[in-house]
């Protein structure tokens, strides 16, 4: 049985990944300092509590020596607070990593999966965004993905480190179990705001950009199912362990939903009224953000199984209901 460890495993994508891995057979270790992820949400393996920034912590992890490969999910991931603060996005999300990879090859782990994101395109020149897309990410925490991924390949070219780096377009929807689902602190995402708005648990869903040009003027973007996302996790892990080649590769589903068409959906589906309000467009926000999805498909022989609008709104639900 292979041992993985898991950084930011007890996070929304970290533990519904080890949920997937543990199911297909891997031995998982998670290691998370738990600002922003629950130890309830880490369902079997071992959890360690823990700071990447602490070097030592790290180190200490890969002592037993039988660490096969890393999935690095753990991260800072609110892109407004990293316009607002950089150097604490630059700190930590770059030296966490460079800890982590220091430490990996002390230990001999040469096999890395890196939670990457759309960010690192920035304004897409055309739509879908294939993996050779020029990068230009244009936000501090985008650009702390695009130095990771640089990173990794002179990591790769010089000492033989494998990655693959998944570049992820909009996680979204819960454990189809119902085992565990998106709660960050604070919630910027727009599926969770939505529910939270519809609970009463805010007052009202905050609409940024409404003159957008699109048809009906707010932002499309490409909702992927976390379940989905693990799975390609699993596959791409197992295709990095067989064939130890570095690769990029979009997670995304190539089929776009603006705004309100997820505000629409989400009424129909529970029932109840989004109170909403419309504000100016959020720094760097683009029209539309899709993925090209058929290098995933390709190489790793994935398929979305839960990334229809309605399965993810429904399983989103079903946890934010059990949750109030
Ligand atoms: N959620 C999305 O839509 C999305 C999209 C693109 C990329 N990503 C990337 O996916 C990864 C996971 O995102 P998420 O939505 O699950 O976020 P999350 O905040 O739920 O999970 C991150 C986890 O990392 C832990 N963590 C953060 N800093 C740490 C540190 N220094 N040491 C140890 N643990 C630490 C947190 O406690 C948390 O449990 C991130 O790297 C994020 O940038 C997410």
């Amino acid at each position: 049985m292979k041992k993985v460890l898991v950084t930011g495993g007890a996070g929304y994508i970290g533990c519904h990944t080890a949920k997937e891995l543990l199911k297909q057979g891997f031995e998982v270790v998670v290691f998370d300092n738990l600002s922003n992820g629950k130890k309830e949400f880490v369902l079997g393996g071992e959890l360690i509590v823990g700071d990447l920034l602490d070097k030592d912590a790290v180190r200490r992890v890969f002592r037993s020596g039988d660490i096969a490969a890393v999935l690095h999910f753990a991260s800072l991931i609110q892109v407004g607070e990293s316009y607002l603060d950089p150097r604490k996005y630059y700190g930590q999300n770059l030296i966490s990593s460079l800890n982590l990879l220091e430490a990996m090859l002390e230990a001999g782990v040469r096999s890395f999966i890196f939670s990457s994101s759309a960010a690192v395109y920035g304004t897409p020149l055309h739509i879908p965004i294939p993996e050779d897309h020029p990068l230009l990410p244009f936000n501090p925490y985008g650009q702390t993905k695009f130095f990771v991924e640089k990173i990794l390949q002179d990591y790769d070219r010089a000492y033989g480190m494998k990655f693959i780096s998944l570049r992820y377009f909009n996680a979204a929807g819960a454990d189809p179990d119902g085992e565990m689902g998106e709660m960050h602190n604070p919630e910027t995402h727009l599926i969770p705001n939505i529910l939270l708005a519809i609970l009463g648990k805010k007052e009202y869903l905050e609409i940024y950009g409404t003159d957008f040009p699109t048809p009906d003027g707010t932002a499309v973007r490409d909702y992927i199912h976390v379940t989905d996302l693990s799975s390609a996790h699993v596959l791409a892990l197992q295709k990095l362990l067989a064939s130890s080649q570095s690769e990029f590769i979009n997670l995304g589903t190539n089929k776009g939903y603006s705004v309100r068409e997820v505000i629409a959906k989400s009424e129909e589906l529970t029932g109840k009224k989004v109170p909403s309000r419309s504000k100016s467009r959020r720094q760097g926000d683009v029209p539309v953000l899709l993925a090209s999805k058929e290098k995933a498909e390709r190489l790793l022989g994935w398929k979305l199984r839960y990334s229809e609008l309605e399965t993810i709104i429904e399983t989103a639900w079903k946890w934010h209901k059990k949750l109030n």
